[in-house]
């Protein structure tokens, strides 16, 4: 039997974890934020005080660090060595050791590994960076979100003021960290952030997070 699997790939602050959210939310599926899976390695480095440039000493490290995601009521939890680390995973020092971790071949593998497990036993919709390109690239749902990066900036500093995380950023220098990462994504030879042909572009920069959501359920093919 083969499940409904539903790739959202995009940067950062482009709506794609709201969007697969409420996806998920309305078709009663599950919802995997990859993202956080290499947030929580980063996390596992930062707490051993390994300089994640560093990739022989990552990599020592790497066989004694169990990532996990699981669903609870609709949120995922995700866990790094059996500790639940989903509100410790959204710093901005989080943020950027994840967009440098993620470059390292061998914790992708680790990490899409996990990923495949889970969409080869169910319905799920999938966020991150190279879903529809390396992840599960057979299926025939493929979107790639985006947004303009001054509008993406401005929804990461809501979310982080909300959070109570704001670190004083202007949205000037917002924006130039979001640009940063999404460099550092698009150009690392192991599965990078693309758009892959079949995927269905969604440019949210002026749609209500209802719009886009509206606009990605209706191209769904079941
Ligand atoms: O929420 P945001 O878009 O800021 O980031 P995220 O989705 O939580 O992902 C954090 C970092 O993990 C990204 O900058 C990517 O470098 C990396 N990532 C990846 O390489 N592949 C994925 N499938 C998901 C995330």
């Amino acid at each position: 039997m083969s499940y409904l699997n539903i790739a959202i790939d995009g940067p950062a602050g482009s709506g794609k974890s709201t969007i697969a959210k409420h996806i998920a939310n309305k078709m009663g599926i599950l919802y995997l934020d990859t993202g956080a899976m290499y947030r929580a390695m980063a996390l596992k480095m930062l707490r051993c005080g390994i300089d994640i440039a560093d990739t022989a000493a990552v990599l020592k490290e790497l066989p004694n660090t169990e990532v996990f995601a699981e669903n609870q009521n609709g949120t995922q939890i995700t866990y790094l060595d059996g500790e639940d680390v989903s509100s410790l995973i959204r710093t901005p020092e989080v943020s950027k050791g994840a967009s440098d971790i993620a470059v390292i071949p061998e914790v992708r593998i680790k990490l899409v590994a996990l990923q495949r497990n889970i969409a080869e036993k169910s319905d799920v919709v999938m966020d991150g960076r190279d879903i529809g390109s390396y992840v599960i690239p057979q299926t025939a749902n493929k979107f790639f979100v985006t947004a303009s990066p001054l509008e993406r900036a401005k929804r990461r500093l809501k979310e982080l003021n909300e959070k109570g995380l704001s670190l004083d950023k202007t949205l000037e220098q917002m924006r130039d960290e979001i640009v940063a990462r999404d460099k550092v994504d698009s150009s690392r030879s192991f599965a990078p952030l693309t758009q892959t042909e079949d995927a269905v572009f969604v440019d949210t920069t002026d749609m209500t997070i209802d719009e886009a959501v509206s606009y990605v359920m209706e191209r769904i093919k079941k």
